[in-house]
Parts: C-alpha cells; structure tokens; sequence
C-alpha cells in the first residue's frame, strides 16, 4: 500500500525560497511506503528538479499547464515545457483555476488529455461548491462524479487508470475553509472510487486523495478513512517543517 502525501505551494516562494526548501527537503529521507510529490511555481519548477536530482523519491509536478501544443497563448506554459522543466505530474483542474481563470470540464478534460499524451501523470481535482453540498450528500455525490466523468471523458478505460484524483472540497480549500470531516469526505470519495472502477480498464483506479485545509490536527482521521490513499495539502506543507511532518503522519498510517 502507498500513502500519497503531496503540496502544491500555490502562488508562493521565490527561487530562493523554493531552493531553501528543496534542499531541505532533499536532507529528509521519506518514509517507506509514503510517494510524496510537491508542486512548485512555474518560476521555481527547474531550479528544484536540479536540487531534488538525486531524491527522484519526491515527485515533482506543476500546478496548470495548457492543453494545446504550443502557440499564441501569452502567459501559458505547455505540457512539454513542464516536463522539460522537471515535471512528472500536472494537477489540472484546482476549484482556484476553475474560480479565477474560467477553467470549464471541457478544458480540464483537454489537459488530462494532453497530459497523458506528454507522459505526464494527471492530478485530476473535483470537488463541489459549497451551494451544493447545502443541498446535501447526494447533491455533492452527483456533482462531483459529474466532473469526473467530464474530465476524464477524452481518455481510454486504459489510461483512465492512470489518472490521480483529488476530491477538495471547495467550501473546504484556503483561509476561509473548513476542513471536510470523515463523514463528509468518505462518502463522496467512495462514489468517486466507483466511478472510476467503471470508467477505467479493469476497475483499478492509480489514488484517490483528499484535499481542502488538511493540516496535523485531522490528517490521521482522513487517512484512515479506507476511500482516502492520501493527502493533497496547501497552507499546512508550504514550510518545509509542516511537509515533513505530514508525510510522518502517512508513514504513521501504514504502521497501525
Ligand atoms: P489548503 O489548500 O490545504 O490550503 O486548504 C488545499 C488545496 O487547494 O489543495
């Protein structure tokens, strides 16, 4: 069993900043059975492949990329030029890029496409609004499995299965989230994991991960909820000391 254990550090660090903490990171071994994965700023991507080089355990991704080739789209950034970067993952989808960049399940379906076509291992993100989960777990269920589908929708049963999901949430995500808590999470992420079984070749589904205002305080509780493979973590992983803490937490989980 693996314990994913992952941050994404939003639209923070310098390069400094981002080195600072990927040698660090580099001087921590990371627990047996625990993938770790970290995403930094376009600006930082290269410079922390180089500082992780011998720490290949660290997966390193990038939090967007375009859908597209190459082209007229100032201000993006290709599939290509995130793996020529150092990435080996690419989350698509965030409720933040849906929220300020107008990102549709058209387009998030276009990039899980582009990604796979580049290689790349797709962090797929769903989760609903808080006006529908008001409207109760069902609601939230169908939702959020709606997005799935829409997401995965250019892609094989055989790569469906190659595809990393993340359910965060949105009324959960940022400063002004709540945690979700198990009983909220469980539910939805077992729909998940049924959808998946029937969209992807022969049932296997690659992790389901739980995000939204993850810190030490409930990530056991989440992990040891069986639909949960792992931790997808903001504010609480942007030092390195709360990152290394959380992936004791999922060694933590494999032990008991
Ligand atoms: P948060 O962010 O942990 O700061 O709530 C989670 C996310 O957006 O993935």
């Amino acid at each position: 069993m693996t314990v994913w254990i992952g941050t994404s550090w939003k639209m923070n660090k310098t390069l400094g900043e981002a080195c600072a903490y990927a040698d660090g990171l580099a001087a921590t071994p990371v627990p047996a059975g625990v993938q770790a994965f970290v995403l930094p700023p376009l600006t930082a991507l290269a410079a922390v492949r180089d500082r992780l080089a011998a720490t290949p355990e660290v997966l390193l991704g990038a939090q967007n990329a375009h859908f597209a080739e190459e082209g007229a789209s100032t201000g993006e950034v290709s599939m290509r030029m995130v793996k020529d970067a150092g990435a080996r993952l690419v989350e698509i989808g965030h409720a933040e890029r849906r929220r300020e960049f107008g990102e549709t399940d058209r387009t998030v379906a276009r990039k899980a496409r582009a990604a796979l076509d580049h290689g790349l291992l797709p962090l797929l993100c769903v989760g609903e609004p808080r006006e529908v989960r008001d409207r109760g777990e069902a609601a939230a269920r169908r939702f959020v499995v709606d997005q799935l589908r829409a997401g995965t929708s250019l892609l094989a049963p055989a790569e469906v299965d190659r595809v990393l999901v993340a359910y965060e949430p949105v009324w959960a995500i940022g400063a002004g989230g709540r945690p979700a808590t198990p009983a909220e999470v469980t539910p939805v992420m077992a729909a998940v994991r049924r959808a998946l079984a029937e969209l992807a070749a022969g049932g296997r589904c690659r992790a389901v991960l739980y995000g939204g205002s993850v810190d030490l305080d409930n990530a056991a509780e989440l992990l040891a909820q069986p639909p949960v493979d792992g931790l997808f973590v903001g504010r609480a992983a942007w030092r390195l000391d709360g990152f290394r803490a959380l992936l004791r937490v999922g060694a933590g989980t494999l032990v008991r």
